[in-house]
């Protein structure tokens, strides 16, 4: 046993004594002194010698650990305790990237600020609706083509996607009394292409004025003040008859072309004006079915594409961008 003991001290030494890096002397401990290592195994070895043996061997081993665990440390002190690793100070620091809101969101919340401070308040709906909130309240007879298949995702439980924001009008005046003035943004959906001018999904901004006495006079006001707020003083609004079976008389809301100022470019393809929106005057049908008596009351009503607006806005040509999520051109319209 004495000379067991003194010929693994002899490789015990020569072992810490070749380390060159602090991994090689944790894996020596551990090869000597760990739960399987060599000393700690001769140690427990103790029990089986005879008895008469067992004091000096137990002796010897104590002194042997204990030596081994020195050195050991000893080592551990002339080794490098982190390796070194040069800094270039003089490498330019990389600034860290900001998030954003994303233009479709930032355009939003402008329109949604301008309405506020006209007096509207907010109002959201759900976007899985009912056929009768998206089309029957909205006085939108069965055969009428916007309920066409091509048009309008439908699920499998008969709800459909909301093809615009209108049906949150509905849900508005079913649950509050007029006078109302609420504005509702939020996403649409289309069985559309998705192409240059076209995204099966996008965004609305409803508006919705019910008060006594509200004209058509108020309603082109109203935008026109809108227009001048997003797109500065010289705009002006065009109201161009138009179809909607929710509103009587309908229009089509044109924007003199803020890039040319009127004067004719390929963003308003030479005709000096721009849709953004449909309108008109609430029909006398949804008022009635909402429980509002068409006698004492009107409203007007719009609905305007957010996505049309941000391309005016940083006169983007496709829609595409919005939804591709490519950070260069994100980044590019801050
Ligand atoms: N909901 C119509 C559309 O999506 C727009 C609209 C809203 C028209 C309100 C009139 C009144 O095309």
């Amino acid at each position: 046993m004495q000379d067991k003991i003194e010929k693994l001290r002899e490789k015990a030494l020569k072992l810490i004594e070749d380390v060159k890096s602090s991994e090689e002397l944790e894996r020596a401990r551990v090869s000597l002194l760990g739960k399987k290592g060599e000393i700690t195994g001769l140690i427990r070895s103790i029990g089986k010698l005879p008895p008469e043996e067992r004091p000096l061997a137990g002796k010897l081993l104590n002194a042997l650990k204990r030596e081994v665990e020195e050195k050991i440390e000893e080592k551990r002190k002339t080794l490098p305790k982190v390796r070194k690793v040069k800094i270039d100070t003089s490498i330019p620091g990389r600034r860290p990237k900001t998030g954003a809101l994303h233009p479709l969101t930032r355009i939003e919340e402008e329109i949604v600020d301008i309405f506020m401070r006209m007096g509207f308040s907010v109002e959201y709906g759900p976007e899985i609706e009912t056929d009768y909130y998206n089309f029957t309240a909205l006085n939108t007879p069965e055969h009428h083509p916007a309920r066409d298949l091509h048009d309008t995702f439908y699920l499998e439980d008969g709800n459909l996607l909301r093809t615009h924001t209108s049906p949150v009008q509905i849900r508005v005046m079913e649950k509050k009394k007029p006078p109302l003035r609420i504005i509702s943004p939020g996403r649409a959906y289309r069985f559309d292409p998705f192409d240059p001018s076209h995204s099966p999904v996008f965004h609305q901004v409803e508006g919705l004025w019910v008060d006594r006495d509200v004209s058509f006079s108020d309603l082109k006001g109203t935008l026109e003040a809108f227009g001048k707020e997003l797109f500065g003083k010289e705009t002006r609004i065009k109201l161009v008859p138009h179809y909607f079976p929710f509103t009587e008389p309908s229009a089509e809301v044109h924007l003199s072309c803020p890039f040319c100022k009127e004067k004719g470019c390929r963003v308003c393809k030479y005709t000096g004006w721009v849709e953004i929106a449909g309108c008109g005057m609430v029909h006398p049908e949804v008022l009635r079915g909402v429980g509002i008596d068409p006698y004492q009351w009107t409203g007007f009503a719009f609905g305007m594409g957010v996505e049309r607006i941000a391309m005016l806005r940083y006169g983007i040509d496709d829609i595409r961008n919005f939804y591709e999520n490519d950070l260069r051109f994100i980044e590019g319209l801050r």
